[in-house]
């Protein structure tokens, strides 16, 4: 097995990642995440969050609706531009991207293609209950057009001056022609967005700053630097909205992958829904007492494919006493499960000592209790999910009340009074900066 099946197979026995509608047979493009893959999620979102919107005095949230008037798309350029070229196999009826294939007849048959034909990724939908009123809409294909939609809304509830940024999380939907490698591209996805506002001429240094910020925050979560790069959009082929991109890339088992898009929006967005929606959406800057459209910059990742390079990054396997050791090394910060907690045995009053522990600790952050088996293979399980401590309460702690911590990484274990577990796994856990 290569290491991507290694990690989707793990996924799936332990709850990270399963295919959508599984027992349906699956529907291509879509996937649920399971009791871990949610923790994990959250805890990267919630990093995000605390690194992009509450650390920072320049930045204020948003979290606007999925479905928005079908105005904004036009307005937007989507129903225009957002559109993959596609070929058909006039044999086996399979559809390809014109610029994905590279042989001249169908790979699948041998069949031979039709003329290339525009396809809009927008996935539609009906809003309305009766036929004569329904809208016809889309869901959103990227969260930030409700940013600009609300920027005036937003700037005037709350009291900022340029340069500044609003921030989403949130779903968007393509309709991907080829959705492939697990959850890297899929029809249903998350993004984190950031849309920062500044004066043109300031625009090359607030990019730069933005790079630095962005590369750094992958580090923190802990993606190794070798691991990654910068890509570079040449001029032609940039989105239409764009002066300037560049993406950050991770080393993904199958190959390099775009993990999030840096981009200079310049004054498209606001400039395109001012003239479709007839609203004024300049800003006006009271110190300098002047209207104006501000220059985009614009930071936008990906929650699944940020989640899909911590998976890869973190999986290993060692030799540990003729055994091949599975141990996911996520950052404590990232890892879904903080602690174990285990009697060394169930008898002698362990367990019910034990089980205390965990519940104290279960307040502060995700735990497991665990009896079952055998202490080492308890150790094993826990290594698989990634679970950075493991705290096992055995004879001694009936004397002394301390007990041991064991380190994922190092398997090396210290002893402690029981009354500091908390605190040292919390410190370590905590998504908090100093
Ligand atoms: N607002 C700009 C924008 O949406 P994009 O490069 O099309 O730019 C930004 O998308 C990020 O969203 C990508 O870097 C990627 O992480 C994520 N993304 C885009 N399409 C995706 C898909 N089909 N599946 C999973 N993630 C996707």
């Amino acid at each position: 097995m290569d290491k991507m099946d290694k990690v989707v197979s793990l996924c799936k026995r332990k709850g990270f990642i399963f295919q959508s509608s599984g027992i349906y047979g699956g529907i291509n493009g879509c996937w649920d995440f399971g009791p871990l893959g949610v923790e994990l999620k959250r805890n990267l979102k919630n990093d995000w969050w605390y690194t992009f919107v509450q650390l920072r005095e320049d930045m204020v949230g948003l979290d606007a609706s999925i479905i928005t008037h079908p105005q904004v798309w036009v307005a937007s350029g989507h129903v225009e531009n957002f559109h993959d070229m596609l070929v058909d196999c006039k044999s086996c009826k399979k559809r390809f991207r014109a610029d994905q294939v590279e042989t001249e007849r169908c790979p699948e048959c041998g069949g031979e293609f039709t003329e290339p034909r525009a396809f809009n990724s927008m996935l539609r939908t009906r809003l309305g209950v009766s036929d004569d009123t329904a809208v016809e809409t889309y869901l959103r294909p990227e969260t930030c057009q409700s940013i600009f939609v609300d920027f005036k809304e937003v700037y005037s509830s709350v009291r900022v001056k340029l340069p500044f940024g609003i921030a989403q999380i949130g779903k968007s939907f393509r309709n991907e022609v080829n959705p492939r490698n697990f959850i890297f591209r899929s029809r249903e996805f998350e993004q984190m967005e950031i849309e920062y506002f500044c004066r043109e001429e300031e625009e090359e240094r607030v990019f730069e700053q933005w790079q630095e910020a962005i590369w750094q925050w992958y580090v923190s979560i802990g993606l190794k630097a070798e691991h990654m790069r910068w890509y570079e959009h040449p001029k032609e082929s940039l989105a239409h909205y764009s002066k300037r991109t560049v993406d950050v890339e991770y080393a993904f088992p199958f190959g390099w992958g775009e993990l999030q898009g840096l981009a200079n929006r310049g004054t498209f967005d606001l400039t395109q829904h001012s003239k479709h929606s007839g609203k004024d959406l300049r800003f006006f800057d009271p110190e300098k007492n002047e209207r104006l459209i501000p220059t985009v910059i614009e930071p936008s990742a990906g929650v699944d494919r940020t989640l899909l390079a911590l998976l890869c990054e973190a999986y290993d396997e060692e030799e540990v006493e003729g055994e091949t050791r599975v141990v996911m090394r996520f950052s404590p910060r990232m890892a879904p499960i903080k602690a174990g907690v285990f009697p060394l045995v169930k008898k002698g009053g362990l367990a019910e000592v034990a089980r205390e522990l965990e519940g104290k600790l279960r307040r502060k952050f995700p735990t497991v209790y665990d009896d079952s088996g055998a202490i080492g293979r308890r150790y094993r399980r826990q290594d698989e999910i990634g679970t950075p401590y493991c705290v096992c309460v055995d004879f001694e702690t009936l004397e002394n009340g301390t007990v041991t911590i064991r380190d994922r990484d190092t398997m090396e274990q210290i002893r402690l009074p029981m009354d500091e577990v908390a605190s040292y796994i919390g410190q370590r856990v905590s998504i908090e900066r100093d």
